[in-house]
């Protein structure tokens, strides 16, 4: 009997046995994805490009007529169940799909804005890819690795199910070393984008909730032991001495890894633990630090036996003490802009590829930022890897937006593995100085013991970094010109950050010139979101709401009002492109479009644009 006969039989009876204990324990017998994150660096194959797809709006292939799940049952219909992919076996079998003669979507990519149909459409849709059986070298591995998919991904190779993954901006993957075919491979993924009340984010945002396989599909192939993750960070600007660590998959005590930084002269050999772990620091002579005027990079390797990774990496310090932000050690002013995952020029749609990204820092870079705030989720690799090439400072943020579901436990996990995913993902990104907890979030006790535990959390996975969360502000009762921020959080977050939308939600911009600050923490201040909407192109006297000249007015209004702020150590206004969202609906103006971008959703600037690139100018010192 074949290896692979044998192996399917194995599959068989460890899919039954779990099925058992499903009906005993009621939670999914399906494994949930794992994030390795140095899988990103390994030797892959892509599998991006064209998959056969079936819309499935009342998800037939996912439940049965007594709507439970088909990959729970014993022996799931081949008729109706899309993840067998399987084809009639005579001309008399009834079989009521076939992903041959379906239409495609591409992948990376969301759904919306490939097929008209899928426009608006929130709901399952079933993606399928064949792929020749991979050679492996014995010994060798395969991971199956996804950079996102928005929002739920149940993931089948060969009519197996591999698990699923919640949580549409954080990568993912599988082990498919034994469920790998000999001849034609079938992948089958079911992604489902429905927002739901316990989900994160929930059910309300004003973005558009893009669906699909949004990044990218890799075949990962690694030895049987492999370098699955590593960190790096400079202990102080002074010292200038690295530290980190090295996790090797399936190492054991007192194995050998070396590290190598050609550029540095540093060649070090560590040893693993009995977790497979190994931890080093090292002093360094001559080194760079990275800064946004020169965003220097080393060449880091790893290797560990046949394995080897490299990555560049940069080397900086950030904090606070008292009001003030320090970069390696230097007072800083985060001139920043916010950035949504979209790129509305040609269709539209979802940032799917290194080209867009690059466009959307340029932009950035030519308003004169030196920071950025990625909005409100995290946003590709390519893009954070970007601007630790092209010296932008990061905010990176989880969905945790608007009214989560704040005492529901799976909710928590939900947010915390996303936080977790992230972290372990950007660890090395020189350029992501903040992760932001939250955006606007409505305060309640339930509300901050969730976002405490978060904030835990996010330190128990990165010390290095500084924590912050988009807070609100409001008028001072009876003094309706002293706007304050007063938030119980602002105690766990290292950065007090707000959204300010005054002379737009609040009032005219003239009233920009009357309003004080209170803002009583001993803690640097962050205005993470103002602006207003303007139509490019519509001109009229700065009084007429949505004309460019409006805008520009409420920006010359607010930056004088923000420079009162005792404390500023920067700002992101609300937002760099026009974005769509499903809330924007006044025809004519917004059309499906949140039109408080300083570029329009064609990619022309407004008028606005020059008024803060000017004030970015000045401050930088230009
Ligand atoms: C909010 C929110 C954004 C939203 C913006 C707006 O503050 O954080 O997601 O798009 O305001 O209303 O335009």
């Amino acid at each position: 009997m074949s290896f692979f006969a044998k192996k399917n039989i194995l599959n068989s009876v460890v899919r039954l046995l779990c099925l058992v204990a499903f009906g005993m324990s009621g939670v999914s017998p399906f494994l949930r994805a794992e994030n390795i994150p140095d899988l990103y660096l390994h030797d892959s194959e892509s599998l991006n490009g064209e998959w056969k797809s079936i819309i499935d709006p009342y998800d037939s292939g996912f439940y049965d007529y007594r709507y439970s799940e088909r990959d729970l049952g014993k022996n799931p219909s081949r008729a109706e169940t899309f993840y067998l992919d399987v084809k009639p076996a005579d001309v008399g079998e009834r079989v009521e799909y076939d992903f041959d003669t379906s239409p495609p979507l591409n992948v990376p990519g969301d759904w919306n804005t490939q097929r008209p149909e899928l426009f608006y459409y929130e709901g399952s849709v079933w993606y399928r890819l064949t792929f020749p059986e991979p050679s492996l070298a014995a010994g060798e591995r395969m991971f199956l690795r996804f950079g996102a998919a928005n929002y739920r991904a149940d993931v089948y190779l060969n009519g197996q199910k591999l698990g699923f993954h919640t949580g549409g901006f954080t990568p993912f993957c599988f082990e498919i070393t034994r469920q790998i075919h000999a001849g034609t491979n079938s992948l089958v993924v079911r992604v489902n984008n429905q927002r739901s009340k316990e989900g994160v984010p929930t059910l309300n945002t004003d973005w558009w909730n893009y669906g699909g396989l949004t990044r990218e599909v890799r075949l990962v192939r690694t030895p049987a032991k492999f370098i699955a993750d590593h960190r790096l960070w400079l202990e102080s600007e002074n010292s200038k001495i690295i530290s980190g660590s090295v996790q090797i998959a399936g190492a054991t005590a007192g194995e050998s890894v070396e590290l190598t930084i050609g550029e540095l002269n540093q060649r070090l050999t560590v040893k693993t633990d009995s977790r497979g772990k190994a931890s080093f620091n090292f002093a360094t002579t001559n080194l760079q630090l990275w800064t946004p005027e020169h965003p220097k990079l080393y060449d880091v390797s790893f290797v560990f036996g046949p394995d080897k990774i490299t990555e560049p990496v940069g080397f900086r310090t950030i904090r606070t003490k008292a009001k003030q932000l320090f970069l390696n050690g230097q007072p800083i002013f985060l001139r920043g802009i916010c950035i949504h995952e979209e790129f509305p020029l040609n269709g539209g749609g979802r940032v799917n590829n290194v080209n867009k990204a690059k466009q959307l820092l340029l932009w950035a870079k030519e308003l004169g930022c030196n920071f950025v705030r990625l909005a409100h989720y995290p946003h590709n690799e390519e893009m954070t890897r970007l601007a630790d090439q092209l010296g932008i400072m990061v905010w990176s943020e989880v969905p945790v937006y608007w009214t989560i579901d704040w005492s529901n436990t799976n909710t928590y996990q939900n947010a915390e593995q996303q936080l977790t995913d992230e972290i372990r993902r950007d660890a090395n990104r020189a350029s992501i100085i903040i992760w932001s907890l939250a955006n606007e979030t409505p305060v309640s006790e339930a509300r901050t013991k969730f976002l405490a535990q978060l904030a835990t959390k996010a330190r128990e996975l990165d010390g290095t970094r500084l924590l912050s969360a988009a807070m609100e502000r409001h008028a001072k009762p009876g003094a309706e010109n002293v706007n304050v921020v007063q938030d119980p959080l602002a105690q766990f977050v290292d950065v007090v950050a707000f959204n300010e939308y005054i002379g737009w939600y609040e009032g005219l911009p003239a009233k920009c010139g009357e309003v004080r600050w209170e803002i009583p923490y001993d803690k640097p201040v962050f205005v993470s979101e103002f602006g207003g909407d303007a139509r490019q192109g519509l001109h009229g006297d700065k009084s007429q709401r949505w004309t460019e000249e409006f805008q520009e007015d409420l920006y010359r209004q607010t930056l004088p009002m923000l420079d009162k702020i005792d404390g500023l150590v920067g700002f992101s206004p609300w937002i760099l492109m026009d974005f769509r969202s499903p809330k924007r609906v006044l025809p004519g103006i917004q059309d499906g479009f949140n039109r408080k971008g300083l570029i329009s959703s064609d990619g022309v600037k407004k008028k606005a644009f020059f008024v803060l690139q000017d004030y970015y100018r000045k401050r930088a010192g230009q």
